[in-house]
């Protein structure tokens, strides 16, 4: 089960409900400062599920090194100038190491247990010792909101709660008159939930990138 599971909108989606032009004409919101500011200079980084490379660019552009990995042909087509490979994250197996294994987009909040368990065994698997993890993580429960700038729009609606603590919500992203739907589920985590999550995978939370605990750093146990 993907945190995505369908998707409406112009141009290819992938299989989790993501629209290919949604971002490509999505910038960056600080993403790549948060990742910057907790790794070391010219780190090695193994970005999973990248799309079509909004957060590869800039961290390419910071000076590191990335590997970037995502199941969608149609996204990893849109990234350049670095390493790619098309996989899924649950399936990958490299025979090498990097200092940051960077898994973010609340992929990790995918409402499968043995889903999230095996999307973290191959962020254990990649991250050398001593490396770091690092996670982007759901903060709250979904509430149907109507957020806004002068360029975009997104709406949060037919918020659903589900068994097991899943929650079912259709997000509609509205940029220049274009509009995409993506219905999500996903499973906000306790911070108790993701420490014994990370264990199962052998890996421990290290902390927090951000006040908010949306950014997680972990690393091996
Ligand atoms: C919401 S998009 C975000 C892309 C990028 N992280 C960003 O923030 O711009 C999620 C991406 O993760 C990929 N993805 C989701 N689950 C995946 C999985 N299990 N294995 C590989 N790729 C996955 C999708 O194909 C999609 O390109």
């Amino acid at each position: 089960m993907r945190v995505g599971q369908g998707g409406t909108g112009p141009g290819a989606h992938t299989r989790d409900g993501s629209a290919v032009e949604l971002y490509e004409v999505t910038p960056a919101h600080g993403e790549d400062e948060v990742i910057d500011a907790a790794i070391d200079p010219h780190s090695s980084i193994l970005e999973l599920g990248c799309g079509v490379g909004r957060i590869t660019r800039p961290l390419l552009a910071r000076g590191h090194h990335v590997v970037a990995v995502d199941e969608s042909p149609e996204m990893l087509a849109r990234v350049t100038g670095t390493e790619t490979i098309c996989s899924t994250i649950d399936e990958l197996r490299l025979d090498r190491r990097f200092d940051v294994v960077l898994m973010m987009s609340f992929l990790i909040n995918v409402a499968d247990d043995a889903e999230r368990l095996r999307l973290l065994r191959t962020c254990a698997h990649h991250v050398r010792p001593g490396g770091s993890v690092v996670l982007q993580q759901e903060i709250a429960r979904h509430a149907p909101a109507v957020l806004e700038d002068e360029h975009r729009k997104l709406v949060i609606a037919d918020v659903e709660d589900l068994p097991g603590g899943a929650q079912a919500a259709t997000l509609t992203h509205i940029v220049n008159g274009r509009s995409w739907s993506q219905r999500i589920v996903t499973r906000y985590l306790s911070e108790d939930e993701l420490t014994a999550q990370l264990a199962a995978a052998g890996l421990q939370l290290g902390g927090y990138l951000t006040p908010d605990r949306m950014w997680v750093r972990a690393h091996l146990s």
